[in-house]
Parts: C-alpha cells; sequence; structure tokens
C-alpha cells in the first residue's frame, strides 16, 4: 500500500521550535493574532512572520491556503509554513488547510504548531491524504513518508488511531483504483482483499463454480471473455449485536472494453477505474476493521473484466440471474448493472440486511448531468437517502439525489426477455438505476450510488493530487458511524 506519513500528538514544547528540522507549520486566523508557539517562531525569525502576516499575500490567502517562508534566519527549519486557519474551522476549511501540509510536505520533519486549535483532527486528517501520492508503479517507490509531529495543548482529546484508520482507508481506495488493469486483475484484487482478514473481518472469495451454482448468470457473462475468473468476494465485520447488517456492493470491473460493444480507444486507459465501486466498499471495510466500529456491516464486489474475445458475451445474447430474471443484453457495454443485480441479490438471500448501498462507476450519462463534483443518489427510500445525504455534505463529499420512476423503467422492456439491460440513449443513469431497482426486494432500504463521475475526477480533488479521490469511504463510514452504531 502507499505509505502515509507517520505522526505523533504531544503537548506544545515551545523551546523545541527553535532547534526543529525540516518543516514548521503555523496555523493563523484571519485576523492574524499569534498564538503563543506562533509568537515564538516570529521573535526566532526577527519579526518575519509578523511581518508575512500584515502584508498583502497574507491577505490575499483564503482559509485553509498556505504559504511558505523559506530559509528563515534564526530557526533550523527549512521553511515555515504558515496556513491561514481560523481558531474554530469547519471540518472541510481544516481538512483543506490539512491537505496543504501535507502536500508540501517532503521527505523531512515537519513541526505542526497547533495549540488550542479545534479539530486538529481533521488538520491531520488533510495532512495524511495531501501527502498521499500514488508511486507504486515508478521506479521510485517506495517513497519515503514525513515524520509529522503535532504539538496541541491537550493531546490526549485527540484519537489519533481514528484519523489514522480514516486515512488509511481512503488510502486502500486509492490505491486500487489508480493501479493499473494488468497489475489489479480480479485474481490479484481478490488476494488483496483475503489480506485483510483477520482481527474479526472475515474475507470469503467465491469462485466461478460457485457463482454457478447460485445461478449468477448475468455477473458471469460479464466475464466470460476474459482469461481472469470472474470473483466474488464476501467481507462480513459484525462489531455490533445480532441486529441484521448494512450491506454494501461493489461494481468491481477491473477494466472495462465494453466487450464486444467495444468502447472507442481514445480515454479507455480510464476504465482501469471501472472497480471503482468495489474499492470503496473495500475501503470502508478496512475502515470498519480498523477503527473497531460497533456495527454490523457485510461488503461484497463483484469482480469482473470485460472483454471481447471468441468467446465473449454477445449483443442478443440472453442470460438467466440469480433471481431468475431473464435479462437480454443489447449493449454488452451495460455490464456494470449486470454484475450488480446479481451480487446484490445475493446479498439479500443471504444476509437479509437491514439495508443496502451500492456503489459503480456506472454510465457515463450520470457525468453528463453531474460532472465530477457530485455522485448521483438513487434510492427507494427516502429516509436513508436523506441520511446518506446529511452523511455526505458533512464530509464534504458531493451527492446529489435524482430521480427514479415507472415510466423510465418501462424503457427497459424486452420483446424476449423479462428486461433489458439498456434503455434509450436519455436519462442513462436513471435507466440504468431502474435495471438494478428490480433486484432490489420491497422490503430493503436501498441507495444506489453512481460514482463514475467522482471517483477519479477530471481535476484533483480538494484532498489529494489528481487520479483516485476515494470518494464515498468517510461518507458511508460517517453513515455507519451516525446511524448503525450504539
Ligand atoms: N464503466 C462505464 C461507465 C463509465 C463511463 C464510468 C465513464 C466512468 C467513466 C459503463 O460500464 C458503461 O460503459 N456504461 C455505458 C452504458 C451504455 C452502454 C448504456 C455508458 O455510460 O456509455
Ligand atoms: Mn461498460
Ligand atoms: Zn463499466
Amino acid at each position: 500500500m502507499t505509505e502515509l506519513p507517520r505522526f505523533t500528538l504531544k503537548e506544545t514544547e515551545i523551546d523545541a521550535i527553535a532547534g526543529a528540522g525540516g518543516r514548521i507549520v503555523v496555523l493563523v486566523p484571519e485576523s492574524g493574532q499569534l498564538d503563543v508557539a506562533a509568537r515564538r517562531v516570529n521573535r526566532l525569525a526577527k519579526g518575519a512572520l509578523k511581518r508575512f502576516v500584515e502584508s498583502e499575500a497574507f491577505a490575499k490567502l483564503e482559509e485553509g491556503e498556505a504559504k511558505d517562508l523559506a530559509w528563515p534566519a534564526g530557526l533550523e527549519a527549512e521553511a515555515v509554513q504558515v496556513v491561514r486557519l481560523s481558531r474554530r474551522p469547519s471540518l472541510e476549511d481544516a481538512r483543506r488547510a490539512g491537505a496543504a501540509i501535507g502536500k508540501a510536505a517532503g521527505e523531512g520533519p515537519v513541526l505542526v504548531l497547533a495549540g488550542g486549535a479545534k479539530r486538529v483532527d481533521a488538520v491531520l486528517l488533510g495532512a495524511m491524504l495531501g501527502a498521499y501520492d500514488y508511486v507504486e508503479m515508478t521506479s521510485k517507490a517506495p517513497k519515503p513518508q514525513p515524520e509529522i509531529t503535532v504539538m496541541v495543548n491537550k493531546p490526549d482529546e485527540i484519537d489519533g488511531a481514528v484519523v489514522q484508520a480514516m486515512a488509511e482507508g481512503v488510502a486502500f481506495t486509492r490505491d486500487l483504483v489508480n493501479a493499473p488493469a494488468n497489475v489489479l486483475t480480479t485474481t490479484s484484487f481478490a488476494d488483496r482483499l483475503k489480506a485483510l482478514e483477520g482481527d474479526g473481518l472475515t474475507v470469503e472469495v467465491l469462485e466461478e463454480d460457485e457463482l454457478e451454482k447460485l445461478g449468477m448468470g448475468c455477473l458471469l457473462g460479464v466475464g466470460i471473455g476474459s482469461e481472469s475468473p470472474s470473483k466474488v468476494v464476501v467481507m462480513q465485520w459484525n462489531g455490533g449485536g445480532d441486529e441484521p447488517p448494512l450491506a454494501l456492493v461493489g461494481k468491481g470491473v477491473v477494466f472495462d472494453t465494453g466487450g464486444i460493444s467495444l468502447k472507442p480507444a481514445g480515454g479507455m486507459e480510464d476504465m482501469t477505474m471501472d472497480m471503482g465501486g468495489a474499492g470503496v466498499v473495500s475501503g470502508v471495510m478496512q475502515l470498519m476493521k480498523a477503527r473497531k466500529a460497533k456495527a454490523n456491516v457485510v461488503g461484497l464486489v463483484g469482480l469482473v473484466e470485460n472483454m471481447p474475445d471468441g468467446r465473449a458475451q454477445r449483443p442478443g445474447d440472453i442470460v438467466k440471474s440469480m433471481k431468475g430474471d431473464t435479462v437480454e443484453v443489447i449493449n454488452t457495454d451495460a455490464e456494470g448493472r449486470l454484475v450488480l443485480a446479481d451480487v446484490m441479490w445475493y446479498a439479500q438471500e443471504r444476509f437479509k440486511p437491514a439495508a443496502m448501498v451500492d456503489f459503480a462507476t456506472l454510465t457515463g450519462a450520470i457525468i453528463v448531468a453531474l460532472g465530477h463534483d457530485n455522485a448521483g443518489v438513487f434510492s427507494n427510500d427516502d429516509s436513508f437517502a436523506g441520511a446518506f445525504l446529511k452523511a455526505a455534505a458533512a464530509e464534504g463529499e458531493g451527492a446529489w439525489r435524482m430521480p427514479l420512476g415507472k415510466s423510465y423503467a418501462k424503457l427497459l422492456k424486452s420483446r424476449k426477455a423479462d428486461v433489458k439491460n439498456v434503455g434509450t440513449r436519455w436519462g442513462g443513469s436513471i435507466t440504468a438505476a431502474e435495471f438494478l431497482r428490480r433486484f432490489v426486494k420491497d422490503e430493503t432500504p436501498w441507495i444506489h450510488l453512481d460514482i463514475a463521475g467522482v471517483a477519479q475526477p477530471a481535476e484533483a480533488p480538494a484532498l489529494g493530487p489528481k487520479g483516485a479521490s476515494g470518494w464515498g469511504v468517510l461518507a458511508l463510514n460517517r453513515l455507519i458511524a451516525d446511524g448503525y452504531e450504539g
């Protein structure tokens, strides 16, 4: 896994500032008021900090933004990074400030002087995620990460272990989504999940023969053109009592060529991220284990590769789902819904979940509708959807409710089978969601998250470099913490 910075939290030692090597970070509110530690930095640097804070350059900084004072006289440090942040920042600003710290950090030590500021845990999480850099496939891997020391007035009030768990959960998802398809095959993906097993997390890998016995004809049809065997991985975390679990289901298409309905060449390399839904589910499960969540959560991912081949599924083929419905495959590129249909049905049959959330890079249409800043939220249950939207907003992860409806479902009528896998060009993300809804039992509160636009946005996400965002891990973590624990 990509290495993240190590950190320690300790009480402020003013006298350690002068001799600290590497980078020193001070947090300064808009008013420019310096706290005790910042005043010491200023005095040692012969007034340089105060001059900066009174300058036009500081006035131009937005909340959460930062600027370096390089090679300050009077200090061992090579830079003083001045971060504009109020003493009581919003969660988002605190994380953004942290990301500025993490992005600027090199390999050397970083001393963050946070004093009595609130939300230092959010600053720290931002720093960890901001320092994330996917170098696994370069010859410079593994990249040494800095040691971050955070000095605060009350270190005991900060739960460093939870920060660590959250950062590692997001980084695990990002690593999976960033990985190329020759490295992250269905088999190596399953192996990475198997390696998570232990300390109360169980991981089962269902192979093709078992999936056949279960009747997962929709899922298996997608994978038959590939040399990589299709798999379903089931992860169980039982941190609660005997209440039914929350089920998380992820689309794990390790590469989507479109199959016989082949995609155009331009941009096809982006389809390495078509396992993004499975990536989020995996990150959440790792996070449940790492922070020993007091909830019952099962995570299921359908791992397949969609390839054109002599044996590949053809347009017009009719396959049978585990539920029993037959599906006419009009377009082999609408494969994610075929995978999810069977895994969602299996999740409900086996676990009788209290609720179910599926994650999928399902449609280009959701990117047309919402761009890269919001995932599409589809649900059969207003209060469940409301709880999710609230959790996502609190975590700064964009999410926007989309409609469902019978008139969309009608577009999926097939002449030959129970249903076909595509509707018309219009409302493509909604017909996709309606297809999934067929495989949701009436009694299951369900949310479908179309994350095609947010899993790997066109621009760098707020808390990290360009590439995989890890969108959804923190929202789900909060949804679980707020709704399923204690
Ligand atoms: N994996 C794609 C959706 C996608 C597109 C994800 C762009 C991320 C970025 C999905 O399997 C797909 O190909 N969907 C088709 C559906 C169509 C054939 C009905 C699409 O969106 O074009
Ligand atoms: Mn596709
Ligand atoms: Zn796909």
